[in-house]
């Protein structure tokens, strides 16, 4: 099993679980609080990006995850 998880979560964003680093344009690493998932939006309409933050919800973001 991988150290990382990515789920892509129905009508919603991608949580991934695991030990990552996420990092800006210039390598600059954002903080994410060690031991905890982070969801990465997938719909566009996060106004906090790369981060999900609940946007989707109210643009009725429609979007299955189940794998092919
Ligand atoms: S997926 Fe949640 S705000 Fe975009």
């Amino acid at each position: 099993m991988a150290d990382v998880k990515i789920e892509v979560r129905a009508n919603g964003p991608c949580r991934v679980t695991g030990p990552i680093d996420i990092v800006d344009q210039d390598g600059n690493a954002y903080t994410i609080p060690e031991g905890q998932w982070v969801s990465i939006c997938r719909c566009g309409a996060s106004e906090n990006k790369p981060f999900c933050d609940s946007a989707h919800r109210s643009i009725g973001f429609d979007a299955p995850s189940e794998a092919h």
